[in-house]
């Protein structure tokens, strides 16, 4: 599979013991309730939905369910993640290209709403799609038929096309940067991802999910959880919703060697991450002044290993000796680095500090999305 990691293309062919992606959403919130009937009332059409959300709120989940819930569970289900494509190659990626259209085309190549044929199609991050292309994307929708780049014979192909977005496209489109006519025609049915926070109800539920997931992967009893605990967890923002939610109780499973975890356990490993930006925030603070706080805590944090690196490049200027210690915590090692190691270590710290959000990382960084993007694929940083 071309492209960037974070297609995916998934042949249903084998299936048989695959899991069922709609028991894998779990709730027990009228919204998850109202998302689960949406779900089994729009796959077996062939309707365009798009699938709205905060970062981790499980909108990769619901295409999933949707294309195994579809008469086209058996064909490929195709999730290129339209942030992640660079802007100069959309188009061609998109709806591949002929030999010769452009210079570096030797080849005739087919886009992802070729490999989709049969299949679906879904485009995480619609928002990011560039401008020009949103025109011939609403096209195909209409019509099923396009070209590919540099070329003159129509195609025509048989998908079903899911978006999702973790941004609000009506603004998106009020501030021109998405097409009003594409974001109608995408919406015609919208499942929205509300964050975890308004839907605490589902905690308990996902939470000893989620303990079971961990202990039976790692051949490890079960350890039950006092009530009181999920008092607890219950009260804090969840700003990187179901995702964040996972992956603290994979740490409370992981680090902890408990029968029961309590309320004490808990606050145990929220106060011990209380150095860790990563850390859930208690709810009653607005969203601006949780960000505004993050950035803080990235910038401080880069700030110091600016320092560092200013540290040791004046020993380097001295003519002192390329073996230093990295200034990053966990380093134990005393190894050589480069400056990609550096850009790698920042990147990944600025993805975990925003429980993966990339926009907000990218902000953080003071580069584009995209660049962002790129260099999460160079370095193969692991953002889940
Ligand atoms: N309701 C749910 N029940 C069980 N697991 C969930 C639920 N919602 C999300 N998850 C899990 O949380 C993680 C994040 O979900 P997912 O990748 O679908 O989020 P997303 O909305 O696509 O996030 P992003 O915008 O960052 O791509 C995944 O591991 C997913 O399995
Ligand atoms: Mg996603």
């Amino acid at each position: 599979m071309r492209g960037t990691n974070s297609n995916r293309e998934n042949s249903g062919a084998s299936s048989g013991t695959v899991r069922d992606p709609l028991d894998s959403i779990i709730g027990i919130s009228a919204a998850i309730q109202q998302v689960k009937a949406v779900i089994r009332q729009v796959a077996p059409s062939d309707i365009t939905v798009l699938i709205s959300g905060e970062s981790g709120t499980g909108k990769e989940l619901v295409a999933e369910a949707i294309h195994h819930h579809s008469p086209r569970r058996n064909g490929p289900l195709v999730s290129p993640n339209c942030g992640a494509i660079p802007e100069g190659i959309f188009e061609s990626e998109i709806f591949g290209h002929e030999k010769g259209s452009f210079t570096s085309a030797d080849q005739r190549r087919r886009g992802y709403f070729e490999m989709a044929h049969k299949g679906t199609l879904f485009l995480d991050e619609i928002g990011e799609m560039p401008l020009p292309v949103q025109v011939k994307m609403l096209r195909v929708l209409e019509t099923g038929i396009f070209h590919r780049v540099g070329g003159s014979t129509e195609v025509k192909v048989d998908v079903r096309v899911i978006a999702a977005t973790n941004k609000d496209l009506g603004v998106e489109v009020s501030q021109g940067h998405f097409r009003q006519d594409l974001y109608y025609r995408l919406k015609a049915v919208n499942i929205s991802l509300p964050p975890l926070r308004e839907r605490s109800e589902d905690i308990p539920m996902l939470t000893e999910y989620f303990i079971r997931e961990f202990a039976v992967r790692n051949h490890r009893p079960v350890p039950s959880i006092d009530p009181d605990a999920f008092r607890v967890l219950r009260s804090q923002y969840w700003a990187g919703n179901v995702r964040e939610l996972k992956n603290f109780v994979e740490s409370v499973v992981a680090l902890g060697q408990d029968e029961l975890i309590t309320s004490e356990v808990i606050k145990m490993r929220l106060s011990s991450e209380s150095g860790n930006p990563n850390l859930p925030v208690i709810v009653g603070r607005s969203e601006a002044d949780l960000n505004q706080e993050l950035v803080y805590r990235t910038l401080l944090e880069l700030k110091h290993d600016m320092n560092s690196i200013k540290g040791l490049l004046q020993r380097v200027i001295q003519g002192q000796s390329l073996e230093v210690e990295l200034p990053f915590s966990g380093a134990e090692e005393v190894e050589t680095y480069s400056l990609d190691d550096v850009e790698r270590e920042q990147i990944r710290r600025a993805l975990a500090n925003f429980n993966g959000n990339r926009r907000k990382a990218a902000n953080a960084l003071g580069i584009g999305e995209r660049t962002l993007y790129r260099k999460i694929k160079q370095y193969r940083i692991k953002d889940d």
